[in-house]
């Protein structure tokens, strides 16, 4: 049995669970030997479930050296726990496998990324269960926030991985290579989005010596994609002004914007030999950027990897969890793309974590003190005491 960790008054300390994740798909888990040693020098039992970070690479061993005590299921695990790390939303009655969120103690909070608009109707389930929910995925983007935003800890290391994946399919080189058997073109690569995501691929490709091309809606990319030597094509409109939301996020564009859009991917992407979409639009489907008549005009041989699949695709012809051929081009549809280098992903997501709940770790009782006024708080919790508190969800917010 764990030992009773007694902080300096002599208060049991707080109890926090990282049990291992159990949705398909996922090899991520949210703690690291790192964040657990952090942890338990603020004064926090640290449990996590055996097996947790298998799928990251992180052993029973490596978690216990750390300080955490290892839990032989996910149920000994949440039990006692005030406070639950997971990277993947809890599985509740209902869905395939085992109901996460009857295994939490009620009043205990938890932080992960619960996607608040896909699943609406989990957030009444946390009010029910009395467990305060933390949507790591509506971290206000903030700078004091940044160190704490998992969709950007998470999405850079997916526009690195979605260039890997296109290579892996390409049967060519990226590189200008001279050799003495003839000189091979250097690639052209195009990425569509230039978010968090679209940067780095950019990055990755440029480093890999292809040549780069990039778009999105939002004027401000403009000198963040030259600025990484890659050329920006873009619609001239007047509408592109008003496409940012304060969040820093895309708003849906009108028709005439998307048909004009169109003919220009269209005209560019005939020479392409890699494209990535990364396109998203918080809370609506992913724009379609990528049709039948524009898929059939690229060259034989080339790659298209969808980011965006799990969000409806940017590509009409892109199917999840597949990688499928059409018209001779090869086009990626990967899950969970953050997953496929799990190990790095998780060590940036359970920092991220750490440098979310640290501020609200009471230097003294080493409990959870949860500042309410902090405005990563106020942005993250959909519920509390019981209730839905977020105004996204309550309908006060827009
Ligand atoms: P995202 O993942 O929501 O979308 C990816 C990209 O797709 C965005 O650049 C978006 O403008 C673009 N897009 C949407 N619809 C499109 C369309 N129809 N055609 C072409 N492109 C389209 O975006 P992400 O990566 O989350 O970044 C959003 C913004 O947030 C960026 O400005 C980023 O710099 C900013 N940010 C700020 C942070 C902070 O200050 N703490 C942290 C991270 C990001």
């Amino acid at each position: 049995m764990a030992p009773v960790v007694l902080g300096p008054k002599g208060t049991v300390t707080m109890k926090l669970a990282v049990p291992k994740e159990r949705r398909p798909h996922e090899k991520r888990v949210a703690a690291s030997p790192d964040t657990v040693k952090k942890l338990v020098g603020l004064g926090v039992d640290v449990c996590v479930e055996t097996g947790a970070g298998d799928g990251a690479r992180i052993s029973d061993a490596a978690f216990e050296a750390a300080g955490a005590t290892i839990a032989a299921d996910a149920g000994a695990c949440m039990k006692d726990a005030d406070l639950i790390f997971k990277v993947q939303r809890p599985i509740m009655a209902g869905e395939d496998g085992p109901d996460e969120l009857a295994m939490m103690k009620p009043g205990a909070a938890l932080a992960a990324v619960l996607a608040p608009f896909n699943n609406r109707e989990q957030a009444d389930a946390f009010a029910k269960a009395n467990i305060t929910a933390f949507a790591m995925d509506w971290m206000p983007r903030i700078t004091r926030a940044q160190s704490m935003d998992v969709l950007s800890s998470q999405s850079n290391m997916a526009g690195y991985k979605a260039v890997l994946d296109a290579c892996e399919q390409f049967g060519r080189a990226l590189p200008m290579m001279m050799t003495a058997a003839g000189t091979i073109a250097p690639a052209r690569v195009f990425i569509l989005g230039v978010g968090v995501a679209g940067l780095q691929a950019i990055a990755t490709a440029k480093r890999l010596g292809a040549i780069v091309s990039a778009t999105d809606v939002r004027p401000a990319t403009k000198e963040q994609v030259e600025s990484l030597g890659a050329e920006f094509i873009m619609v001239e409109s007047e509408e592109t002004k008003d496409a940012e939301t304060a969040g820093g996020y895309a708003k849906e564009m009108s028709e005439d914007f998307k048909r004009r859009q169109a003919e220009l991917v269209s005209e560019h992407i005939k020479k392409q030999d890699i494209v990535i979409t990364t396109a998203l639009i918080p809370g609506r489907p992913a724009p379609t950027l990528i049709d039948d008549a524009m898929i059939a005009s690229m060259k034989a041989g080339s790659v298209i990897v969808d980011l965006a699949v799990e969000a409806g695709g940017n590509v009409t012809q892109s199917k999840l969890g597949e990688v499928v051929e059409v018209d001779g081009v090869t086009i990626v549809g990967h899950h969970n793309w953050p997953s496929r280098l799990a190990a790095d992903t998780s060590a940036l997501y359970a920092k991220n974590l750490l440098n979310f709940i640290q501020p609200h770790i009471d230097g003294e009782s080493h409990e959870l003190n949860i500042d309410w006024e902090d405005e990563t708080i106020t942005g993250t919790a959909l519920t509390r005491d019981g209730a839905v508190v977020h105004p996204l969800l309550t309908g006060e917010g827009n």
